[in-house]
């Protein structure tokens, strides 16, 4: 069959680009579905909820208004500026909304961003586990990641000691995500602080993802913005503004790069979806906010149930996540490989969960993700049916 051919020609670096191991595991899930199984969804790294109602419908305007051409390729301008303005209420830090870049997600930033500061043959610092994409983003610029085995007593996250003790001469910087995804752990702001001047020390950039920061439960941390004017802060509307699909994120770029970024961004995407651009004005209204804390609430009540419960059932949680809406869960009381783990609770119990492998490396095999982005209702059914399955 044709779609079973073999490229003529696939370059080289494709050999490194690998697979979402949770995409299998959700085609399964919605094929068993499909033949009348129930499956508890514990593997979607977005939110169950919808884009709150103000957002959609300063979208259906935009439209309607025909306004449907590119933008520029750094935003549109009312949202820069709301942007930078979002930054003065949160965090009362001012930010000059020209180093404000949109991108098509955070997904967007993170590619600009990598492209701007990775040569061929250098090498960007990163945790393992984390967010799969990063690594790649390295490859794709011809440089590679030096993926650093991180541990509860580092809260899963890299810290000074690590980053000195990792970087290499031709290291151009790090990359960190705060909360992380898949340990919805924190990096105290100071160890930042201390990084970001490890990296500035070197001539190198400090790279944020504060894409969780919206879903922090507990003290809200403050923006790295302000630690140094080599870093790169990227954000996004995704995750807690609830707008996964309409792809939107940005990244505050120190003014040194916001030529840089300009020029990728006009040759990488030309812009951002307008109408998602317009629609995200409406982003940052009292009314949406409301919805957005409300939610924020009712992911932190899903966290202080299912930690627990998880661990009644015997799996390890050494570090209650601060953030986002994942539990990384040592399963090693169970199995010695979380693959076959995830694939067999999925096909004997109806629980769709992620495999450590798709985080990284480190330990990969001990470790599940469990994303608590379904209903309470949900997690119940699936803390019963993985305490059945187990025994
Ligand atoms: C840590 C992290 N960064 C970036 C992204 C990309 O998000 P988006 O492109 O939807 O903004 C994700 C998505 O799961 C993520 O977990």
């Amino acid at each position: 069959m044709s779609f079973m051919n073999k490229p003529a020609h696939l370059a080289k670096r494709m050999e490194d680009i690998r697979t979402f191991h949770v995409m299998n595991i959700l085609a399964q899930a919605k094929n068993m579905e499909r033949a009348g199984r129930s499956i508890i969804h514990m593997e979607a790294g977005e939110p169950d909820f919808s884009t709150p109602q103000p957002i959609v419908e300063a979208g259906k305007a935009a439209l309607m208004d025909g306004k449907t051409q590119y933008t520029a390729a750094t935003g549109l301008p009312e949202l820069r500026e709301a942007i930078a303005q979002y930054y003065q209420h949160r965090y009362g830090v001012e930010v000059a909304p020209r180093r404000i870049i949109v991108t098509p997600g955070a997904s967007g930033a993170l590619i600009l961003t990598t492209a701007a500061v990775i040569d061929p043959g250098s090498s960007l610092l990163l945790a393992d586990p984390a967010y799969p994409c990063n690594r790649h983003f390295a490859r794709l610029f011809e440089g590679s990641a030096i993926n650093v085995p991180v541990c509860a007593e580092t809260n899963y996250q890299l810290n000074p000691e690590l980053l000195s003790q990792h970087w290499r001469d031709d290291s151009v910087g790090a990359l960190v995500a705060t909360p992380a995804n898949p340990t919805g752990t924190l990096i105290p702001q100071q160890h930042l602080a201390e990084m970001a001047r490890f990296c500035a020390g070197r001539n190198g950039v400090m790279i944020v993802d504060e894409l969780y920061h919206g879903l922090v439960y507990g003290d809200q941390p403050s923006t790295t913005l302000t630690m140094g004017d080599n870093v790169f802060v990227i954000n996004s509307f995704s995750k807690y503004f609830g707008m996964t699909g309409w792809r939107l994120g940005w990244v505050v770029a120190p003014s040194a790069y916001v030529d840089a970024i300009d020029r990728l961004a006009q040759n990488l995407f030309l812009a951002a979806s307008t109408p998602a651009q317009y629609a995200a004005l409406a982003a940052f209204e009292p009314a949406t906010i409301e919805i957005l804390e409300q939610r924020r609430e009712v992911f932190q009540q899903r966290r202080d149930f299912l930690v627990p419960a998880l661990r009644e059932l015997g799996f390890e949680i050494p570090v209650v996540p601060q953030g986002a809406f994942y539990v990384y869960a040592n399963c090693e009381h169970f199995t010695d490989d979380s693959f076959s783990f995830a694939e067999k609770l999925l096909e004997e119990a109806g629980v769709a969960i992620t495999p450590g492998i798709d985080f990284g490396e480190h330990q990969a095999e001990k470790h599940v993700r469990f994303a608590y982005t379904t209903s309470m209702e949900n997690l119940k059914e699936g803390i019963k049916r993985m305490g059945k399955w187990l025994a």
